[in-house]
C-alpha cells in the first residue's frame, strides 16, 4: 500500500537515509520546508506519516503537539538529540516514534516498518467502521417449516455460525415469539429480549438495538424471544418490521427462526425476507403440508423466495428426493443428513455442531450451504475471504 511520507525540516537538514530506505520499499519521501505547505498537505492527504526535524522557526515538540491534536490519525516521527530526556518529551508531545540524530540504517528501517504497520492497521479499521451496512448487499433469511420439531432452530444457529465464519456480520432474530429458544441453543442467557426493546416505545429507534441483543463468542448476535410465553402478545407485526429495520443498520445477514404456526408476526417475517428456507423432513405428512404451505406462499406472491431444505435425509430408508420434489413442486436446494446424536448433543450442550464437529457430514453441508447462499454457487471458497452476495437466484 502506498503511503504519504513527509519530511519537514525548517533547516537544510538532509534525509538521505530515510529517502534511501523508503525507495527500497517503493515509497517516496516528500520534503517540506515551509510550515504552511506542511499543513496544506495534511489537509488533503490521509494516511500520512510525517517526520519532523525542526530547529529554528518552530520548536519540534510544540509542532508535534499541535499536529497530534489536529490530526490524531497522523503517524509522527520526531528526530531528536540522543538522550532519554528528549524521548520522553517527544512522547509527551504525542509523537508516534522517535529517531535519534545519529540514527543508522537499521533504525530507519525499523521506524518505517512500524509506521507502515500502524497505517495499514488504521486503514483496515477505517474500512470496517466506514462500512455502511445499508450499502452492502444484505439478506434477511427466514427459516420455516410447517410442523414443529422439523429442525429449524438447530439449523438456524448452525447456519448463523457458518455464515459468520465466512466473515459476515450475522444476527439471529427469534421469530418464535412465544416459545423461541434460539438463545438456549447457543448456551446464552439473555439479559434483554425483543420484549424489553418493544417496551421502550416511541424512543426505541433512537436506542442502540445491539444493547438488547446477546452476543455469542462466534460473533453471532441473537435477538431473543421474550423470556415468558405470555409476553408474546406484546409483539406485533409492526414491531417485527421495525426490529428488522433496526437490525439491518448493523448486520449483513439476519436469520429469522420462525414459528411453525402461521400468524401475523410470521407473515411479516416472511414479507421482510429476501429468502425463505423451508424445511421438510421427508415424511409423507410433512411433505404434503410443505406443498400446501408452498401454495399459500404462492398466493401471497412469495414463492419466488422459497428454497426447499430436505432435513434429516436418509439414503437407505428415507423418501426419495425426487419424490419430495414432485410432491412439493419445489427443487431441493440442499439436503441435510440425518445425524440425530450429533444434533441432540449439540442442542443439549448449547454448542453448535459446526463449531465442535466441523468435519461431520451435517456440518459440512451447513457450511457449504452458507457459501452457496453467499455466492450463489456450490464452489468452495477460501475462508474469511470477503464475499458479496450473488444477485442470481
Ligand atoms: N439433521 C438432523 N438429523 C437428525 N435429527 C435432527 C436433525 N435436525 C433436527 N433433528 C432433530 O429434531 C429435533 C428438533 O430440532 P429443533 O429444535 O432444531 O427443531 P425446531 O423446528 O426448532 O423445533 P420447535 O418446533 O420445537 O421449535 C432435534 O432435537 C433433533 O432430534
Ligand atoms: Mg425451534
Amino acid at each position: 500500500m502506498q503511503f504519504n511520507w513527509l519530511f519537514y525540516s525548517d533547516t537544510n537538514a538532509q534525509a538521505d537515509l530515510l529517502e534511501e530506505a523508503l525507495q527500497k520499499r517503493d515509497q517516496a519521501l516528500k520534503r517540506v520546508v515551509y510550515l504552511e505547505r506542511l499543513f496544506d498537505y495534511l489537509k488533503t492527504e490521509s494516511n500520512a506519516a510525517v517526520i519532523i526535524r525542526a530547529h529554528t522557526v518552530y520548536n519540534a515538540y510544540q509542532l508535534c503537539s499541535e499536529l497530534s491534536v489536529k490530526y490524531p490519525q497522523l503517524y509522527i516521527v520526531l528526530i531528536i538529540p540522543d538522550n532519554m530526556e528528549n524521548a520522553r518529551k517527544a512522547m509527551q508531545a504525542g509523537a508516534s516514534n522517535t529517531l535519534r540524530f545519529s540514527h543508522d540504517k537499521d533504525e530507519v528501517r525499523d521506524i518505517i516498518i512500524h509506521a507502515e504497520k500502524y497505517m495499514n492497521h488504521r486503514k483496515q479499521l477505517e474500512e470496517i467502521t466506514e462500512m455502511d451496512p445499508s450499502l452492502l448487499d444484505q439478506k434477511v433469511i427466514s427459516i420455516c417449516s410447517t410442523k414443529g420439531g422439523a429442525g429449524r432452530t438447530s439449523f438456524t444457529v448452525n447456519l448463523a455460525l457458518a455464515l459468520s465464519g465466512e466473515g459476515q456480520r450475522v444476527a439471529v432474530l427469534d421469530g418464535d415469539v412465544q416459545f423461541g429458544d434460539a438463545a438456549m441453543y447457543l448456551d446464552l442467557r439473555p439479559r434483554k429480549t425483543i420484549y424489553e426493546w418493544i417496551k421502550e416505545g416511541e424512543n426505541r429507534t433512537e436506542l442502540d438495538i445491539d444493547s438488547f441483543m446477546t452476543k455469542h463468542d462466534s460473533g453471532v448476535s441473537v435477538m431473543p424471544a421474550p423470556s415468558r410465553p405470555e409476553f408474546f402478545e406484546m409483539v406485533t407485526a409492526d414491531d417485527i418490521q421495525l426490529v428488522i429495520q433496526e437490525m439491518k443498520k448493523i448486520y449483513q445477514i439476519i436469520l429469522i427462526d420462525n414459528s411453525a404456526a402461521i400468524s401475523e408476526v410470521q407473515l411479516q417475517c416472511l414479507n421482510e425476507s429476501d429468502e425463505i428456507l423451508l424445511l421438510t423432513d421427508g415424511t409423507l405428512p410433512c411433505v404434503r403440508n410443505t406443498k400446501l404451505y408452498a401454495d399459500t406462499l404462492d398466493s401471497m406472491e412469495l414463492k419466488e423466495k422459497v428454497r426447499l431444505i430436505h432435513n434429516r435425509s436418509r439414503k437407505k430408508d428415507g423418501m426419495d428426493p425426487k419424490k419430495i420434489e414432485e410432491l412439493t413442486g419445489l427443487n431441493i436446494y440442499v439436503s441435510l443428513p440425518d445425524q440425530q446424536q450429533l444434533v441432540e448433543r449439540s442442542i443439549e450442550e448449547g454448542r453448535p455442531y459446526v463449531m465442535d464437529n466441523p468435519k461431520k457430514p451435517l456440518s459440512k453441508q451447513v457450511q457449504g450451504m452458507a457459501r452457496k447462499l453467499l455466492t450463489g454457487s456450490d464452489e468452495v471458497h477460501k475462508k474469511n475471504s470477503k464475499k458479496l452476495f450473488s444477485k442470481a437466484k
